[in-house]
């Protein structure tokens, strides 16, 4: 599924004529992924809330590593909740747990006008953005 997923992206990118370098990694490892390291914003848009415990810990961690002192990090997050096979979220107690060393600075409404789905699951998505204390 993945290496799907990235012939569709290279595909777009070449469409689109833009500059873009994909890398298949694990957020938990993302010192030895190749991603590289210097980067002034993180944008996650549904892999955290997912995770176990111990992976967020290390997806924060990890995240750590590969950003700049001025960082910021965005998290797109559905709150905790039973969802059969879909993500089961994770609470802004959570997103402290897993980045210790990060203020969360803004926690905003994700989807102001969810869909019927959307709130047959309650979703109830919302936006942390958070700078290194
Ligand atoms: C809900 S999807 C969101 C996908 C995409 N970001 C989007 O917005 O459409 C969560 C994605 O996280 C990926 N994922 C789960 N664990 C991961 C890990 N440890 N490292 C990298 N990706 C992971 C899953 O394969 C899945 O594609």
């Amino acid at each position: 599924m993945v290496e799907g997923a990235l012939r569709r992206a290279r595909e777009r990118i070449t469409a689109a004529g833009v500059d873009m370098r994909l890398v298949h990694g694990d957020v938990t490892e993302l010192r030895t992924s190749g991603v590289g390291t210097g980067y002034r914003l993180v944008l996650d848009t549904g892999t955290f809330h997912g995770l176990t415990g111990s992976q967020r810990a290390a997806m924060g961690r990890e995240v750590g590593v590969i950003t700049t002192d001025d960082a910021t990090v965005v998290l797109d997050v559905f709150a905790p909740r039973r969802r059969g096979p879909l993500p089961h979220g994770a609470s802004r107690a959570d997103v402290e747990r897993a980045f210790p060393s990060w203020e969360i600075t803004d926690v905003e409404t994700a989807d102001t006008d969810p869909d019927a789905l959307a709130r047959a699951l309650h979703f109830d998505e919302h936006w942390y953005r958070l700078r290194r204390r």
